[in-house]
């Protein structure tokens, strides 16, 4: 099947280049707020955050801290609320997330990521659906917020759950998609009974992809291929338009690729082009068409 894949080399708050409805799925992993690795991408896209973080160095208030967290989130909604224009009436909108954990002035918190991406995409219209979670290969319990119990042996009450799984949330805009009987293209695209079974559970346990020497793509904190794969395969049907507004290392182009449908994705750091362009070119067969966008912003 003949598909088509944009690469859009620019900010995902705005999509200009896609229309209204033009879109059957996304599927996207962003970065994830209150995780240190992820503060200089949120500061650098918004100067309210940068400001915010030059407060907290000078006074370190709780506060400013949860100031911070809003931000990070108002920032996100942005793409989400995009997300919901350029969806057709009935697609389905898949978002990777983990939550964060940070000690701020000794204390030891949690920042429940899911939970506040659920709330706005609610507000936004979005309906939550039934979400998976992606257990992550892990044997360190948590002592004082570090991955591991650090001599505190087997007492209580001081350790803490070690966060060993991440959210697959899965929301939907408006009501069913509705396809004419014996639609070819879906009917194609069917699943079998095994791989239905096992994907429409709500854990999924599998290891998380290998950590290559390369710095930008670990900076990308690619999610496996196998998540990709299921969500495009349970939620779109072939020949259709899978969007990633985050789009990093460009797993989700691949598997696009892989499984015929076509894709958009969105990357704001232009360093990730080579990244992006090597891991699809080995999937990209001469049925596929990549076009690679550079947007003045
Ligand atoms: C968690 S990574 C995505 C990893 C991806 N799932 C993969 O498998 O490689 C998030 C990516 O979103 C990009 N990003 C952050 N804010 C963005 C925005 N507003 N528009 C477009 N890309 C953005 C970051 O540069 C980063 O590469």
């Amino acid at each position: 099947m003949h598909t088509q894949h944009r690469i859009i080399l620019g900010n995902s708050q705005q999509m200009p280049e896609l229309a209204n409805g033009s879109v059957q799925l996304m599927v996207t992993s962003p970065p994830y707020p209150m995780i240190a690795m992820w503060d200089e991408v949120f500061a650098k896209s918004d100067p309210e955050i940068t400001e915010l973080f030059k407060k907290l160095n000078v006074e370190g208030e709780e506060e400013i801290v949860r100031q911070i967290y809003s931000a990070m989130h108002e920032n996100l909604s942005k793409v989400w609320v995009e997300t919901y224009r350029v969806l057709v009436d009935g697609g389905i909108a898949c978002i990777n997330i983990g939550d964060a954990t940070r000690s701020i002035n000794g204390k030891f918190q949690v920042f429940a990521n899911h939970s506040r991406i659920t709330e706005i995409c609610e507000k936004i219209g979005f309906s939550s659906l039934p979400y998976v979670l992606w257990k992550k290969p892990t044997t360190k319990p948590m002592y004082k917020g570090k991955g591991a119990f650090l001599g505190s042996g087997f007492l209580p009450p001081n350790a803490y759950v070690t966060l060993d799984c991440e959210f697959i949330l899965l929301f939907r805009k408006g009501k069913l998609r509705k396809f004419p009987p014996h639609d070819k293209e879906r009917y194609d695209s069917a699943f079998t009974k095994a791989q239905r079974d096992e994907w429409f559970s709500q854990i999924w346990a599998f290891n998380g992809t290998r950590q290559t020497a390369n710095e930008l793509e670990r900076r990308t904190a690619a999610y496996p291929e196998e998540i990709a794969e299921r969500l495009i395969r349970m939620f779109s049907v072939k020949g259709e338009t899978v969007l990633d507004p985050f789009l990093g290392s460009g797993t989700t182009t691949k598997v696009a690729m892989q499984n015929e449908r076509n894709s958009i994705g969105y990357e704001v750091d232009e360093k990730l082009l080579p990244v992006i362009t090597k891991k699809t070119a080995s999937h990209k067969d001469k049925d596929s068409v990549v076009e690679i966008i550079t947007r003045k912003e």
